[in-house]
């Protein structure tokens, strides 16, 4: 694997020391799907209020090893460990802690269709955190307020844009007070003049120090925001750095390489 810990290669003494606390860490995944491995041995440890940014060609595992990490699929080896504890997979407290702390946005959105975008933020609010119809209803207003989306609270998901559901599906994440927000390619799925309004909301959370690790092919984004780009393949991290260390002209990395087609496929180039 190639680290670029720094533009200048090895930590300098002049490179500050990040002394944030390690919020979640994934160690060694290990994840066999019939009999073929798709996930090597795979670790990540994210730091409070950083943006790790998965990025790789289709089948790389990304989707995967996020599933892995909030144990929506079961590693076959491998540890995550949250605040210091180790998740114990088996022990319902331990994986209902995970889940509540550690929030998934998908693709495709997951909401409710039979339930209106206030609804389907409450619902998790009232199952999930014990909350009164009540304060459920106060709490998914704030939320939906937060993603710009106070407005359409009443809409169902079949009268919004693909944009909106996926700010409903942010705002459900954010009511659950998560410490760690795992995006599986959140704007995929949007036509291109959607894809705006989604990243402008994942920009504000960054901004505001939530955790988050990202699977995009958003490289205009990954580069302004991302504290880390982790480059897999073949179900390995195989290049991992600083979007200035990955990216810089002549860097001749496998990021900036995947970036250039990424570029050359949008333009038809
Ligand atoms: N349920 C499954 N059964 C069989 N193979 C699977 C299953 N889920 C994933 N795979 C395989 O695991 C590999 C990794 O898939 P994954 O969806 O994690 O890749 P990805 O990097 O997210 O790709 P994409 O960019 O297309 O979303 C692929 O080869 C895929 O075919
Ligand atoms: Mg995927």
């Amino acid at each position: 694997m190639t680290q670029f810990a720094s533009s200048h290669g090895s930590p300098s003494p002049d490179d500050a020391v990040d002394t944030r606390p390690v919020i979640l860490e994934m160690e060694n995944i290990t994840k066999k799907i019939g009999g073929r491995t798709i996930l090597h041995d795979v670790s990540l440890a994210v730091r409070q209020g950083e943006l790790k940014v998965l990025i790789g060609p289709s089948g790389a595992g990304k989707s995967t090893f996020l599933q892995c990490v909030n144990l929506l699929i079961a590693p076959d080896a491998g540890n995550i460990i949250l605040k210091g504890e180790k998740v114990e997979p088996h022990h319902k407290p331990s994986l209902y802690a995970l889940r509540q702390q550690v929030g998934m946005i998908f693709q495709d959105f997951n909401l409710f269709d039979h339930l209106t975008a206030q609804e389907n933020v409450a619902i998790a609010l009232r199952k999930v955190r014990g909350f009164s119809k009540r304060e459920a209803s106060l709490r998914a207003m704030a939320e939906l307020e937060r993603v710009g989306l106070s407005r359409r609270a009443g809409l169902y998901p079949a009268e919004l844009s693909g944009g909106q559901k996926q700010r409903v599906a942010i705002a459900r994440a954010l009511a659950m007070d998560p410490q760690v927000i795992l995006l599986d390619e959140p704007t995929s799925a949007l036509d291109p003049e959607l894809v705006g309004e989604v990243l402008a909301v994942i920009r504000e959370l960054a901004s505001n120090g939530m955790t988050m690790i990202m699977a995009t092919h958003q490289m205009e984004f990954a580069r302004a925001l991302a504290t880390e780009i982790i480059f897999m393949e073949q179900g390995r991290i195989i290049e991992r750095g600083s979007p200035d260390a990955l990216l810089a002209p002549g860097a001749g990395t496998r990021t900036a390489d995947f970036c250039s087609k990424l570029l050359a496929e949008e333009c038809g180039c």
